[in-house]
């Protein structure tokens, strides 16, 4: 396993489009692991692919109920909502209002090329939607809120 490079705003890996994964393997499974040990080391709850320069649909998220791996990960169903601070490990210190929805269905491939569904609430809702749009080239700063006027 390996610590890789998180790619910072400003570089255009972060605006692409990623392409979903074909063949599960060696590699990718390395890839894998060195997200999650990258997200752990940097000491955020979720990581996309794109951010370590990769254009593929993979994703790792741990909100602190252990580690997800998401292959090809798609948002077939979501509810509700909810609006909170977030921020990105490619975005250094900045910490934006989003309003996200308060639960969602995922489905995705695991590490074994299993299909799997998780339904989210809370955080790892807001979780999931924010590192799945880094595979669209979305940012969170993307939906951010209107700041709030102070006077
Ligand atoms: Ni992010």
């Amino acid at each position: 396993m390996a610590i890789r490079n998180i790619v910072k705003l400003g570089d255009d890996t972060l605006r692409k489009t990623c392409k979903p994964v074909k063949i599960i393997d060696k590699r990718l499974h390395a890839l894998l692991d060195d997200m999650a040990q990258t997200m752990y080391e940097a000491g955020g709850v979720g990581l996309a692919a794109p951010q370590v320069g990769v254009l593929k649909r993979v994703v790792v998220i741990d909100v602190g109920k252990g580690l997800l791996e998401l292959i090809n990960p798609e948002i077939v169903s979501s509810s509700g909502s909810q609006t909170g601070e977030e921020g990105c490990l490619s975005c250094g210190d900045v910490r934006k209002s989003v309003t996200r929805p308060m639960h969602v269905e995922v489905r995705a491939l695991d590490r074994n090329g299993k299909g799997i569904t998780i339904k989210a609430e809370e955080l790892l809702a807001r979780c999931c939607c924010h590192e799945i749009d880094h595979l669209d080239g979305i940012l969170f700063l993307d939906r951010a809120n209107p700041d709030e006027e102070r006077s």
